[in-house]
């Protein structure tokens, strides 16, 4: 027992001394236009997802969303995330194809995630992803009113949402 605890000791200094290395030496590479490795988008989708649930489980969704809230939503939309995620008919910026990782399209990508997760996402944002907090300048009515319109995106033709929230 002693031995193994003692390997087991051992295999984990290693460890902590390439982390260390790696970090201090400059050796990884964190540019951009160097794709994730499987690895470590695993390890960041991973964490990312496990953490998203965990936290939004506490947060109870109105039971329903009015046309208001979707107009009032789909306003905040072109505001402030179509240039990210696109739009129906509306390509994303070409900058936001340099992201890493790269913002998904919202119509594909929103179909994942329950109200409460959405609202969590949206009010917190992503750590080490480009993914911003809008808590710190949106009200809850607001992020709810932005739940309300990114659920119906799926399916939303380009007619439908140049028509809605001005
Ligand atoms: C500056 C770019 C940027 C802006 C602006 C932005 N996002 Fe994001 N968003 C991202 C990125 C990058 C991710 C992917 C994060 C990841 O995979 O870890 C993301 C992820 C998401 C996700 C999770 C989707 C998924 O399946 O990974 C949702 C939902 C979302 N954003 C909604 C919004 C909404 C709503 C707005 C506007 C209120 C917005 N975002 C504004 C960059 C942005």
């Amino acid at each position: 027992m002693k031995r193994f605890l003692g390997g087991a000791l051992a295999a984990l200094l290693v460890l902590a001394g390439a982390g260390l290395a790696v970090a201090l030496t400059g050796a990884y590479d964190v540019a951009a236009t160097t794709p994730h490795t499987a690895l470590g988008r695993w390890v960041l989708e991973t964490t990312s997802r496990n953490s998203i649930v965990r936290q939004a489980a506490d947060i109870r969704p109105p039971s329903g969303f009015t046309d208001g809230q979707v107009s009032q939503g789909a306003h905040h939309y072109k505001e402030s995330c179509v240039y990210c995620h696109g739009a129906p008919g509306e390509d994303s910026t070409d900058w936001a194809s340099g992201m890493r990782p790269e913002p998904p399209y919202l119509p594909e990508a929103v179909g994942e995630w329950s109200d409460a997760q959405l609202f969590w996402i949206v009010k917190h944002g992503i750590k080490m992803s480009a993914m911003p907090a809008f808590g710190s300048h949106h009200g809850d009515e607001d992020i709810w009113a932005i739940v309300a319109f990114i659920k119906t995106l799926p399916g939303m033709s380009p007619e439908q949402y140049r028509a809605l929230g001005g």
